[in-house]
């Protein structure tokens, strides 16, 4: 089906059109202070995530725009052709139905195929933790990009459900420097390596996973069938590596929206099949939603919505996510996948070129980190970059720990939370330059104007910024939370009239990188520009 592209909208003009009249001078301390409504209004309950838009910079006729051309552009037909397994990775022919990964049994056409890997999967996971049979006690997860980020971001976030005592390691970098000093520390009778690559072709993860088999044999290590496993969909190129135990999946299932296949066996491995499945029945919640809940009251819809108002008619370029929490420090990498890679496009799906722009760079770290790095931009520097906040209401520590320990802890959370509503605060609020000049700033120079270091202490304000909030981060809030970001980038690429799906960018790189790893031993520089020319002599010599 063919679907209008957002710029040959006349919702688009009229969103043109309002921005210029009300939405460049809209000012958030204005519209909180006219509407006393409008936390109520502006926030809403999702599955397991509570999302607060109000702080952002909208009101309801940008809305009611954004919504009309959502319609007019079919997002609502989009979805269910995402949903029924059409072809919408058009460039590729082929299905995504990374959703079909989590439906429960029985529920669609996928379902016995996908149930099946699930469960040889998961009967795997549930080998390797016992590990009086197994006899492991590290396992080392070599992929990168798809087949890295997912899996080490959700392991981590849900350290305080792993088994103690089961190391899981995560190699993705062709420098040597990743996996090397993981392998002093190893010892091959009780590690197992998992290769995962959907394709099994890809330069970094082959590189690694023959340095891990010619550590392993050096090492004295016998039985690479027990060892070496693999998650892949090229099942073949796994044999021909050596690896015998494979565990398969479908090309409709996209690397950076695999974690929820077999490529989450480390993710398995670490929390065991019950919190896996609970991982899936999350995200599948928020699918539902997705699915169902009207425009209006559809989160991944709003937030793409508020990003396409952002990103083309404010024309802001990046995006910065913030999660307070510690778990959650590998969110911002792996958004940058989930979303660059998506929507980073500039033709649109018939290989047009789009006129407008597409993906904003998003990039973040965990708070209260951040605060103490970059946060003085987000204050104070000539761009406005909207924030996401992410906070956690209940901590989990683990049971480790002793009681007045934990209560210290406790403490520390909600100094956390403290410092995540002031920054959305801040952000919002500023300060205004005659507040700054009423202050006595204890260490200002005496001898500069007060004047001159009150424009200093001054803040802009009306810096927009969304906060999400999980009660708790559990398999099933984490799984809701990415499926939530998955549908976002789905909203806002399906408007854009771009394939989110393939990746050909990535493609170039890897071309001349094959013709330049020969000519690193040779020095042959034939044909080169004289920069790579010089480099190539340089690292030479
Ligand atoms: O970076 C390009 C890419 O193809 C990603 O889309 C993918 O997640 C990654 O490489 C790894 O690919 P594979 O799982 O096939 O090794």
């Amino acid at each position: 089906m063919h679907y209008k592209r957002c710029d040959a909208s006349a919702a688009w003009s009229a969103l043109g059109e309002y921005y210029q009249s009300q939405g460049a001078s809209f000012d958030l301390r204005t519209a909180f202070a006219q509407d006393a409504q409008r936390f109520e209004d502006w926030s809403m309950q999702a599955p397991a995530v509570f999302a607060d838009l109000s702080k952002n910079r909208i009101d309801k006729t940008a809305m009611e725009l954004l919504l009309l051309l959502a319609r007019d552009c079919g997002l609502e037909s989009q979805r269910s052709e995402l949903f029924a397994g059409a072809p919408v990775n058009l460039t590729e022919g082929r299905a995504v139905l990374h959703t079909a990964l989590r439906s429960p049994p029985g529920t669609d056409a996928w379902s016995d195929e996908v149930q099946a890997a699930l469960d040889t999967m998961l009967a795997f996971a549930e080998h390797v933790r016992d590990q009086a049979k197994s006899g492991i006690c590290d396992v080392v997860h070599i992929g990168i990009g798809g087949s890295d980020l997912g899996p080490a971001m959700v392991v981590q976030a849900l350290q305080s459900f792993a088994k103690p005592g089961l190391k899981l390691h995560f190699v993705s970098n062709v420098d040597g420097h990743d996996i090397a000093p993981l392998l002093r520390d190893l010892a091959p009778a009780t590690t197992l390596f998992v290769v995962a690559s959907k394709t099994f072709t890809t330069q970094e993860t082959l590189a690694n996973a023959l340095a891990a088999k010619a550590w392993f044999q050096a090492s004295g290590g016998s039985d690479i069938a027990r060892h070496f496993v693999a998650t892949t969909t090229n099942t073949t190129a796994a044999a021909q590596f050596g690896i015998t135990r494979t565990f398969g999946f479908w090309d409709w299932v996209g690397g950076r929206y695999s974690l929820w296949s077999v490529i989450g066996l480390p993710i398995a491995i670490a929390v065991g099949a019950d919190h896996f499945r609970a991982l899936l029945a999350g995200a599948h919640a928020m699918d539902q939603h997705f699915a169902h809940a009207p425009l209006e009251r559809n989160l991944p819809v709003l937030l793409g919505l508020i990003d396409i108002w952002y990103r083309n008619f404010h024309g802001f370029t990046s995006r910065s996510v913030a999660p307070y929490h510690q778990g959650l420090r590998r969110l911002p990498a792996y958004l940058q996948q989930l979303e660059m890679e998506s929507n980073g496009k500039s033709v649109d799906r018939d290989g047009n070129p789009v006129a407008y722009g597409t993906s904003p760079v998003v990039w973040g770290e965990a708070g209260t980190n951040g605060q103490h790095a970059y946060f003085q931009m987000l204050h104070q520097g000539t761009d406005v970059i909207p924030v996401e906040f992410i906070a956690v209401q209940k901590p989990h520590y683990g049971g480790h720990l002793k009681p007045p320990v934990v209560e210290r802890l406790k403490d520390q959370h909600r100094k956390l939370l403290a410092n995540c509503l002031a920054q959305s605060q801040a952000l919002m609020q500023g300060k205004r330059f005659e507040e700054a000049l009423g202050e006595q700033a204890p260490t200002a120079s005496p001898t500069m104007a007060p004047e001159a270091i009150a424009r200093h202490r001054s803040f802009p304000g009306n810096r927009p910024s969304t906060t999400l909030v999980l009660d708790e981060l559990t398999p099933a809030s984490l799984g809701a939370l990415i499926a939530l970001y998955e549908h976002r980038v789905f909203v806002t690429g399906a408007l854009w009239g771009i394939n989110s799906f393939d990746q050909w960018g990535v493609e170039l790189g890897k071309a001349l990188c094959s013709s330049l790893l020969p000519r690193l031993d040779t020095g042959d520089a034939s044909g080169l520009d004289s920069s790579t020319a010089g480099l190539l002599a340089h690292l030479r010599s």
